[in-house]
């Protein structure tokens, strides 16, 4: 792997405070489903870990749904969101929680939103992001539940990523200017 102990990004949120959060998201969202009909639909790849970590603290009956979908090009949001499956879930009478990793421009939440309501009979629909960028939003579109406000800058690890990396850090940390200079010489 070229990135090393010593290029890791900067910590922004640690693992003990994900967990923390994670515990009392977890909470309220239990509180709010119980005795609904639930499915989860995790936004990939981004919500991977925050959707594994926070389903496990959510004890009730749940269908889970994944959606690929993407919209990042390296630092940027490309503008578009494509939609890389060939289905979308059935979710006729169910309540459905979307779930994406980091709330940015509101054009992935509010893309995905729209195609899923469009499908008919589905109950409700909320949404969870275990992050949210302080920042003016290109879409008008807002979490039920959020883990984490942070200020406008670009962030990796617990499932974000930087061209395709950095999804596996155990938290949310920040690349540092030389590390994407480095990574992106010799690529344009
Ligand atoms: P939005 O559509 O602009 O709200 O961005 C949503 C998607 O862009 C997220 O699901 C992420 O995959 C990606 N994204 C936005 N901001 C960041 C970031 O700071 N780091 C990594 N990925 C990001
Ligand atoms: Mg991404």
């Amino acid at each position: 792997m070229e990135q090393s102990i010593h290029t890791l990004p900067r910590v922004l949120i640690d693992e003990a405070s994900i967990a923390a959060r994670l515990d009392a998201l977890a909470v309220e969202i239990t509180d709010f489903y119980r005795g609904k009909p639930l499915t989860v639909v995790a936004i990939l790849s981004g919500s991977l870990l925050f959707a594994a970590d926070l389903l496990r603290r959510i004890p009730l009956p749940l269908q889970l749904e994944c959606l690929n979908v993407s919209s990042y090009n390296g630092l940027e949001s490309s503008g578009v969101v494509h939609f890389l499956d060939d289905r979308l879930p059935s979710l006729e009478g169910r309540c459905v929680l979307l779930l994406d990793d980091i709330l940015d421009t509101g054009l992935t939440l509010d893309e995905v939103r729209l195609k899923l309501v469009s499908e008919a009979g589905l109950v409700s629909m909320h949404a969870a992001v275990l992050l949210q960028k302080r920042k003016a939003r290109a879409r008008e579109v807002c979490a039920d539940w959020v883990g984490f406000e942070i200020g406008d800058k670009f962030v990796v690890g617990y499932g974000l990523d930087y061209e395709g990396e950095y999804r596996n850090l155990p938290y949310v940390g920040v690349l540092e200017a030389s590390q994407v200079r480095s990574r992106n010489s010799g690529k344009s």
